[in-house]
């Protein structure tokens, strides 16, 4: 084994994309330190990890949204960069519950910005979604596509931490930053030994319907299929967290070579396709074998009808290619779903 790349500091490490990302990450020579407070995960994704890569990774129990522990962390560790994934992500509670969302993802981002401030660490790559786009009718969409009102205060923490990183590098040109707007992420590691795993109950489309194959409900609604698209059901870029955990490697790479054009760069991460909630199933049904039970429902409010990623952007700066589809995003979160 010869000398590790850098030290690197993932926030949120037990949760979906971060555990994928961990493992990616020490595939490439990268070590890793976790930091997660176990608000929506539990630190066995670390086993799993352990069992891919050979390697322990340690996770410090610390809620980022308290400043004194998060500048501790900080001191603490030698870092050499920052993968911000912590946050709160259910866009239907943080309706339900602004305050809390306010709260959470933007004194996170803060605190790691300060320990960063504080110790020197000048590389972060932050996690942003596809949700800043809002109600937009431009697509594919592209990184310099409008943004539009946030559908819900969980979009529009993510607006915020963009803007907030956006401000700060106008004044520290020595602080560098990436940040990543993911389209859908779905399915889950080859080795069924990590996979998304949420506390919270699962409202997101892939996982609800492998739930409902296995029998854990009894059946799933398809929410609309009146809408403008080529079946009538809403169309997303549903991308691999396999695919979507090696663009953070590579964003990291692109930082640590001092290969970006400004310090704070912006990329889409899709597939470029889209996929209708029907297709979608379709897929599930082809790849398992398994008649899923759905009927169709009313839409859900706050939906956009169709979006989709160009990544371009990605491809030529980061030399990002996604190399999994549809049918493998079933088949992974189908084998999943099955020993979690
Ligand atoms: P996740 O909930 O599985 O992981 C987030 C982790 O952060 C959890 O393990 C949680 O315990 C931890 N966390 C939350 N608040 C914290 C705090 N204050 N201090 C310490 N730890 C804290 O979610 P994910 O799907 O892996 O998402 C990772 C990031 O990607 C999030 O920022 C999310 O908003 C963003 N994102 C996710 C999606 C998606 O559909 N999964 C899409 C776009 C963007
Ligand atoms: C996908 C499609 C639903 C469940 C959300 C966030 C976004 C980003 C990704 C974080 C939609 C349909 C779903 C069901 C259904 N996350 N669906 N029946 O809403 O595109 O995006 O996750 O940043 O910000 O908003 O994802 O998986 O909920 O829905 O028909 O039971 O599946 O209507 O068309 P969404 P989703």
């Amino acid at each position: 084994m010869g000398m590790r790349k850098g030290r690197i500091l993932v926030t949120g490490g037990c949760g979906y994309i971060g555990s994928h990302t961990i493992v990616d990450l020490i595939d490439n020579g990268y070590e890793v330190v976790a930091v997660d407070n176990l608000s929506n995960a539990d630190e066995s994704a670390l086993a799993g990890v352990a069992k891919i890569t050979g390697r322990q990774v340690r996770n410090h129990v610390i809620d980022l949204a308290e400043r004194e522990p998060t500048l501790r962390l900080f001191r603490e560790e030698q870092l050499t960069g920052v993968i911000h994934f912590a946050a709160l992500k259910a866009v239907g509670e943080s309706v339900q519950q602004p305050l809390r969302y306010f709260y959470n993802n933007i004194n996170s981002l803060l605190n790691v910005m300060a320990g960063m401030a504080e110790t020197g660490v000048n590389n972060l790559i932050f996690s942003s979604s596809c949700s800043v786009y809002g109600n937009t009718t431009d697509l594919p969409v592209t990184e310099t596509t409008p943004r539009q009102a946030a559908e819900s205060p969980y979009a529009r923490t993510k607006q915020m931490g963009e803007d907030i990183l956006q401000d700060y590098c106008r004044v520290h040109p020595a602080f560098k930053t990436v940040l990543l707007r993911y389209f859908n992420p779905a399915g889950a590691h080859p080795s069924s030994l990590i996979g998304e795993a949420s506390a919270n109950p699962a409202s997101n489309l892939v996982p609800v319907i492998t739930e409902t194959a296995m029998g854990k409900r009894s059946e799933m609604t398809v929410f609309g299929d009146t809408y403008a698209t080529r079946d009538g059901s809403c169309i997303r870029d549903y991308i691999h967290v396999m695919d979507l955990a090696h663009a953070h490697t590579l964003a990291l790479d692109f930082l640590l070579a001092n290969r970006q054009q400004s310090n704070c760069e912006l990329f889409n991460l899709g597939i470029g396709e889209g996929v209708s909630v029907l297709e979608a199933i379709r897929a599930f049904e082809q790849v398992t074998g398994q008649r899923l039970n759905y009927r169709i429902g009313p839409a859900r409010p706050g939906d956009v009808e169709a979006i989709y990623a160009n990544y371009d952007k990605a491809a030529a700066e980061l030399g990002w290619q996604p190399t999994y589809d549809i049918t493998d995003i079933m088949r992974s979160a189908w084998a999943w779903q099955q020993v979690r």
